[in-house]
């Protein structure tokens, strides 16, 4: 891949976008490689968390490519905001606690894929925003449905209507992210999430994944109904059997995870 990094640490895989010519926008290159990365890591049954990042000291994502964008048709437009979405769709649903580490600007198709993960952390150089309206656009990877979703609908429309960008500690305060850190202390940060989560049973924390975002989408009754039918699958696994009998009696052996 010539625009993603992939690496394992252990249990956790991080995949850094690399475009560094373009603060790491989103060419359809760039999402080919992106989405190569996000189906390596999604079949890895040794991967139990992934951390998604950007290269350099500056730029998580910029956004879409607007270069690439700028002479699109509306078919052409439709397709690309297809891949986009597909891609980040992929993320949001694969059965792995996904972390974006926000290294600097997310602004666009960059916020829009730190809002495709489940847990965003940031560091203190990180901008946040959606400057499409300012280029005659909407988002177009899925911003108008997740921000509303994340932070309160009156804010994402102010941040969304105005295009104005805001700060990590502005990020913070209406919930976008859920930490900031000093920039050289970010990825150390996001390691030690992601081996936390790892630690678990990865069939537990994905089941609790599914039944969150599942969840979300209907009413408590369904949920509640989704959450009873994770919780009892989690019944019939290693896991469960050997996490129960660990817990009440501490001279076994702690077994390896599923
Ligand atoms: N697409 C293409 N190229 C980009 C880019 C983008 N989104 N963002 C930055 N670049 C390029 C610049 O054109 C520049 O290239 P050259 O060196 O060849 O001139 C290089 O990256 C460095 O950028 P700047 O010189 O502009 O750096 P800066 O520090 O002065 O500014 C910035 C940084 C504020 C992020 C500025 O680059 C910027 O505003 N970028 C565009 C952000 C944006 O509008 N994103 C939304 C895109 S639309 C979208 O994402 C739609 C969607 O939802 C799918």
């Amino acid at each position: 891949m010539e625009y993603v990094l992939l690496e394992k640490d252990g249990n956790v895989s991080t995949i850094t976008i690399n475009n560094p010519k373009a603060l790491n926008a989103l060419s359809t290159a760039v999402l080919k490689d992106l989405e190569e990365a996000v189906n390596t890591v999604a079949a890895d049954d040794d991967t139990y968390a992934v951390i998604i990042t950007g290269a350099g000291p500056k730029s998580f994502v910029a956004g879409a490519d607007i270069a690439e964008m700028k002479d699109k048709n509306q078919e052409e437009a439709a397709e690309y905001g297809a891949y986009g979405n597909k891609i980040f769709r992929q993320i949001e649903t694969m059965d792995k606690p996904v972390i974006a580490a926000i290294n600097g600007f997310a602004l666009g198709g960059g916020n829009e894929l730190a809002m495709s993960c489940d847990i965003r952390l940031a560091a203190d150089n990180a901008v946040f925003g959606q400057p499409e309206v300012g280029l005659g656009i909407t988002p177009g990877f899925g911003g108008t449905q997740r921000l509303a979703r994340i932070v309160p609908v009156g804010i994402a429309k102010e941040i969304i209507y105005g295009g104005r960008n805001i700060k990590a500690d502005k990020a913070l305060q209406i919930g976008l992210v859920n930490a900031v850190y000093p920039q050289e202390e970010l990825m150390n940060a996001a390691m030690k999430l992601a081996k936390g989560i790892a630690k678990n049973a990865p069939k537990a924390v994905a089941a609790s994944k599914r039944a969150i975002n599942k969840g979300l989408e209907g009413t408590m009754d369904e949920g509640i109904a989704i959450e009873v039918d994770e919780f009892s699958n989690c019944f019939n696994t290693e896991d469960q059997t050997y996490g129960m009998e660990y817990f009440l009696d501490k001279n076994k052996e702690k077994p390896a995870k599923q």
